[in-house]
């Protein structure tokens, strides 16, 4: 049956191109670790962006919720995904994470306490969520600029 084999054919390649484009092809253990949890970071990022597009007030489940997902990805924890030794393909840390080490580590904890504060805001206002959403998005740019190849 020629014409099924050519549909699944397709459909492999389309697959194929989809995770390459999600996560990096190749990338294992350490590198792979660090990458699903600045994916963890992107999504609690979007689920507040979201939030804030479709509800005049924040949803104080959804705040927490972004807010512990963000604290569990940050600080000594993500520093922890950055041992020595571990800047190679499909990489796209720059050098500067071990050179630099201690900007590198004090932006991990800023981001910790940005969590911190986004978690707080929970109980606050539609304004307060926004300022701290703010601090966030600036705190992985100030990083990514530094550390990571793609700045943004
Ligand atoms: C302390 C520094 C630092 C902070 C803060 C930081 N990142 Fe990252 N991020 C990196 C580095 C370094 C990389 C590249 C990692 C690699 O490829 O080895 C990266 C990569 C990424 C990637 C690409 C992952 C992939 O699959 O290649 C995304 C998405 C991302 N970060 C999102 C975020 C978001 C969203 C925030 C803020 C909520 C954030 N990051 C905060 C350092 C940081």
């Amino acid at each position: 049956m020629p014409r099924r084999n050519t549909v699944g054919v397709c459909v492999a390649v389309l697959l194929a191109a989809g995770s390459a484009s999600l996560a990096h092809d190749g990338a294992t253990g350490v590198i792979k670790q660090r990458m699903d949890q600045m994916g963890t970071l992107k999504s609690a990022m979007k689920m507040i962006g979201d939030m804030l597009k479709a509800d005049a007030e924040p949803k104080q489940k959804t705040v927490s919720e972004a807010a512990a997902l963000v604290q569990a990805a940050s600080g000594a924890h993500l520093v922890a995904l950055f041992p020595e030794g571990s800047l190679m393909a499909p990489s796209e840390a720059t050098a500067a994470v071990w050179q630099n080490r201690t900007e590198f580590e004090m932006l991990a904890r800023r981001l910790e306490e940005a969590g911190g504060s986004l978690a707080q805001s929970a109980e606050g206002t539609r304004q307060d969520v926004v300022g701290a959403f703010t601090a966030l998005a600036e705190t992985c740019k100030s990083c990514h600029e530094q550390f990571r190849l793609k700045s943004n």
